[in-house]
C-alpha cells in the first residue's frame, strides 16, 4: 500500500534545452544535472521549434517588448524538448536547478548561474506551474497522455 501511494506522488514537467545550450554543447551537462537530482526523462526530441508554436508557448509574453527577440531566439536552431518526471512539485525542482531568469542574478550552482550571462540566452526553460506543465506538454508532446 505504501508503495502504491508513493507511486502516485508523481508529477511531470516540461523543459526546453534552448538553442544556445545545444549550440554550445551543453545539452548533456544540463540533462545530467536533472538526472543527478533524481528526475527521470519521459520523452525527448531535438527539433527546431516553429514560429507559431513558439508564439503559443510564450503567449503570456506577447505584449512585452522582448517578445519578438524571444521568439527569434527560441526558433533559431534546434532545441531539446523534454518531459521529466519526479515527485510532487517537480516543476519547482527544475526551476530551482535552472536559477533566476536573468543569469546575472542566478546563483552559482544553478544551470543559469554556472553557464549563462545574458538574459535571452539563458539555456533552459522549465514550466512555471503544474498547470503550465500540463499545457506545455500537450502543446509539444500531444501523444503523451
Ligand atoms: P522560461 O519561460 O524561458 O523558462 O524563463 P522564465 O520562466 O525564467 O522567465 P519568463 O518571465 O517566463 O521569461 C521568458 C523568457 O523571456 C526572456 N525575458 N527577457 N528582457 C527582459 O526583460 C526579459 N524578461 C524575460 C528570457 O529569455 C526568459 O527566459
Ligand atoms: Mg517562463
Amino acid at each position: 500500500m505504501g508503495l502504491l501511494l508513493a507511486s502516485r506522488l508523481v508529477e511531470r514537467t516540461f523543459i526546453i534545452v534552448k538553442p544556445d545550450a545545444v549550440e554550445r554543447g551543453l545539452t548533456g551537462q544540463i540533462l545530467a544535472r536533472l538526472e543527478a537530482k533524481g528526475l527521470s526523462l519521459v520523452a525527448a526530441e531535438l527539433k527546431t521549434i516553429d514560429r507559431a508554436t513558439a508564439e503559443t508557448h510564450y503567449g503570456e509574453h506577447a505584449e512585452k517588448p522582448f517578445f519578438g527577440d524571444l521568439v527569434d531566439f527560441i526558433t533559431r536552431s534546434p532545441a531539446l524538448l523534454a518531459v521529466v518526471e519526479g515527485p510532487k512539485e517537480t516543476y519547482k525542482v527544475v526551476r530551482t536547478l535552472m536559477g533566476a531568469t536573468n543569469p546575472i542574478d542566478a546563483a552559482p550552482g544553478t544551470i543559469r548561474g554556472d553557464f549563462a550571462i545574458e538574459m535571452t540566452e539563458n539555456l533552459i526553460h522549465g514550466s512555471d506551474s503544474p498547470e503550465s506543465a500540463t499545457r506545455e506538454i500537450a502543446l509539444f508532446f500531444p501523444g503523451l497522455a
